[in-house]
C-alpha cells in the first residue's frame, strides 16, 4: 500500500510545554499560533512511502529504544514536527504503554513483540499524514484528568486548564466569604470532549469544600462532542457526581431559558479569525471540526451570542469566564460599548502563560 503524505514543510509552531502539575511533558498542536505569517508562505510537499517500506526500516531495531530513534528519523526526514516526541508516544502507545513506562522500562527486545509490529505501523503511518498525537494515543491528560480524545473533538489545550483553575480559585474565595448559597450553577457553552465541565466537577470539592455543590449544563452543538462528554463523564466521575451534570445536544444561537438560573458561564468557544484559520498546522485543520474553532470573520461570532445572551441565562452579578484570542478583548470592550443594553461588563483579562491577553472575565450587570 502507497500512502501519499502532505506535509507543510515550513511548520514550525508546535509547542512542548511542561505542565504545572510536574507530569509529563505536553506536546500540542497550538491553535493559536500560525503556521507560517501568510497563506501565501504555505508549501506543501507529499512523499510516497510504502507501508512494507516503513516495516522493514523499524524491524531492524531490536530496541524500543532504537525504534523510538529510527521512528524520530522517519518523522524528521518526512516534517513532521516534534519528530522524537511523537515517536516516543506512538511506540509506547502501539506497545500498550504510557510514554513515562516507556522511558522508564528497560529497552525491550523487540523480538519478543512481533504481533504489534502492524500496530506500530498503523500508527507510524497516521502520524507521517499528520494526525495529531493525541487521537493516535486516544486519550490525553487534563487538568489531573486523563479523557478520551476522539476526532473530530476538539483536543483540550493546556490554555484551557489555566481558565479552569483560575475559575476554581475565584469561587474559592466568594465561597469562603460565604457570599453564596447551598449550590452553584455552571452553564458551560461549548462543552466538546467535556474537559472544563468535568474538571470544575471534580476540582470543586477540593477547591472550595463541602458546603457547596456544583450544577453543572454542558452544551454543545456537535452530536460527536456530546458522545464524548458523556463517555468521559461515566470514566471521571463519581456516581454522585454525574447526577450533577447535564449534557445536551444544543446550538446557542437558539437557547432560550425563562429563569435566569446560572451563576457562572464559561466558555471556551471557537474564536478563530476567518483569516488565521487558514493558517494553521495541518493537524488542526485537517483533523479538529471546523466548527470547534471558526469563530467567523473577526472570531466574534459565538462570542456575541454569548454576550447577548448571558443576561438571560445568568443570575444579576453572575460572571462569564471566556477564553478569547488576543485580538478580543478590545474587540469585546468595543461591542459592550455599542450594545449597552446587553448588560455586561468587561471586568478583567488576563493573559496565559505565553503573555498572551486569552481570558476575559465579566460581569452581569
Ligand atoms: C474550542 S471548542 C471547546 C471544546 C472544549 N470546551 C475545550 O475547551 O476543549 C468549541 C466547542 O464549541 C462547540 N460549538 C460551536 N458552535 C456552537 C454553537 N453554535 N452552539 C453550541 N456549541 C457550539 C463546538 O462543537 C466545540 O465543541
Amino acid at each position: 500500500m502507497f500512502v501519499s503524505i502532505a506535509c507543510n514543510v515550513l511548520n514550525k509552531s508546535w509547542l512542548l510545554i511542561g505542565t504545572r502539575r510536574g507530569c509529563v511533558q505536553v506536546f500540542l498542536p497550538n491553535r493559536y499560533h500560525k503556521t507560517v505569517n501568510k497563506p501565501s508562505n504555505y508549501v506543501s510537499c507529499s512523499s510516497q512511502l510504502s507501508e512494507t517500506e516503513l516495516r522493514d526500516k523499524l524491524r531492524v531495531c531490536s530496541t524500543t529504544k532504537e525504534l523510538v530513534t529510527r521512528l524520530s528519523e522517519v518523522f524528521v526526514q518526512q516534517g513532521v514536527p516534534e519528530s522524537r516526541l511523537s515517536a516516543e508516544y506512538i511506540v509506547a502507545t502501539s506497545f500498550g504503554l504510557s510514554r513515562k513506562q516507556l522511558l522508564r522500562g528497560e529497552p525491550t527486545l523487540l523480538s519478543q513483540l512481533e504481533p504489534f509490529y502492524s500496530t506500530l505501523t498503523h500508527n507510524a503511518l497516521r502520524r507521517l499524514l499528520r494526525e495529531p498525537v493525541q487521537y493516535i494515543v486516544g486519550n490525553w491528560d487534563f487538568y489531573n484528568l486523563t479523557l478520551k480524545v476522539r476526532q473530530p473533538v476538539l483536543i483540550p489545550r493546556p490554555e484551557t486548564e489555566e481558565l479552569v483553575d483560575r475559575i476554581l480559585k475565584f469561587w474559592k474565595n466568594v465561597l469562603r466569604r460565604g457570599s453564596t448559597g447551598e449550590v452553584t450553577r455552571c452553564l458551560e457553552i461549548g462543552c466538546g470532549s467535556g474537559a472544563i465541565s468535568l474538571s470544575l466537577l471534580k476540582g470543586w470539592k477540593e477547591f472550595t469544600g463541602n458546603n457547596n455543590i456544583l450544577k453543572v449544563t454542558a452544551l454543545d452543538i456537535d452530536p460527536q462532542a456530546i458522545t464524548l462528554t458523556k463517555e468521559n463523564a461515566c470514566i471521571v466521575l463519581e456516581d454522585e457526581q454525574k447526577r450533577l451534570l447535564d449534557i445536551h445536544l444544543q446550538d446557542i444561537t437558539k437557547f432560550r431559558l425563562d429563569d435566569n438560573k446560572y451563576d457562572f458561564l464559561v466558555s471556551n468557544p471557537p474564536y478563530i479569525p476567518e483569516a488565521e484559520y487558514r493558517t494553521l498546522q495541518p493537524e488542526v485543520i485537517q483533523y479538529e471540526a471546523s466548527c470547534a474553532l471558526l469563530g467567523g470573520k473577526d472570531g466574534m461570532e459565538i462570542i456575541r451570542v454569548i454576550l447577548r445572551g448571558a443576561k438571560n441565562w445568568l443570575k444579576t452579578g453572575g460572571t462569564i469566564w471566556l477564553e478569547v484570542d488576543p485580538s478580543h478583548p478590545k474587540l469585546i470592550q468595543d461591542f459592550l460599548h455599542k450594545e449597552p443594553n446587553v448588560g455586561v461588563e468587561l471586568l478583567q483579562v488576563f493573559e496565559d502563560m505565553s503573555g498572551l491577553a486569552r481570558y476575559c472575565k465579566l460581569l452581569v450587570i
